[in-house]
């Protein structure tokens, strides 16, 4: 098979799979409280949404191609959609499950003070810079009870090294941290 097919294959295995591990393997149990950060079209929260008995689940994005986000402006209106159009489609997508979700529309950062203590997940899908993605674990992490799952998408090197900063990220705090790193391509997850 030659690379061009590989990288396609891996391509949907990324973004066309439902389930993803994250909501087949880690995360069990009923009445769940989530956060979701960086929601795009919805796709994936749609299948959070299917998959998982949620009672509230909280989506952080703030669709906005702000100064740090250089990945934002190489994708967003360029091999895909815009982040406007992105947003139209999630609102409809999930507006059938309108009881269940909580929009947040800022960056991650901005987002603290509206989420509760004690969820029982987070999955981190946002700005995929190290330093964004060591900074969403960080913060986040408290507010996840014992037992809960923190994890999220793109654990995985490849197209053009693109998500290095989200496997630098986790494997310098899951190994500061003494925890146990769970990979099952694409998402990563850890229970604390
Ligand atoms: C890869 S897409 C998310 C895809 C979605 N999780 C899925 O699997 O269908 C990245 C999203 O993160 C959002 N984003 C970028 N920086 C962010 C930040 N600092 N906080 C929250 N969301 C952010 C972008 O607006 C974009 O919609």
């Amino acid at each position: 098979m030659d690379e061009k097919k590989i990288i396609n294959i891996l391509s949907d295995l990324k973004h066309r799979v439902f389930p993803r591990p994250f909501e087949r393997l880690a995360v069990s149990g009923n009445n769940l409280i989530g956060v979701e950060i960086g929601v795009y079209k919805g796709l994936h929260t749609e299948s959070l949404l299917k998959h998982l008995d949620i009672k509230q689940l909280y989506l952080v994005d703030p669709y906005e191609l702000y100064t740090e986000y250089k990945e934002g402006k190489t994708h967003y209106g360029v091999d895909q959609d815009p982040l406007p159009l992105a947003k139209k489609e999630a609102l409809e997508r999930l507006s059938q499950y309108a009881n269940k979700v909580s929009w947040i529309f800022k960056k991650s950062s901005d987002a603290l003070d509206e989420i509760p203590d004690e969820l029982d997940f987070v999955y981190i899908d946002g700005n995929h810079e190290e330093s964004f993605v060591r900074e969403d674990i960080i913060s986040f992490y408290p507010k996840i009870r014992g037992g809960g799952v923190l994890g999220g998408h793109d654990f995985y090197n490849g197209f053009c090294r693109e998500h290095d900063g989200v496997v630098q990220a986790v494997t310098h705090f899951v190994v500061q941290n003494n925890l146990i790193l769970q990979v099952e391509l694409p998402d990563w997850w850890t229970m604390k």
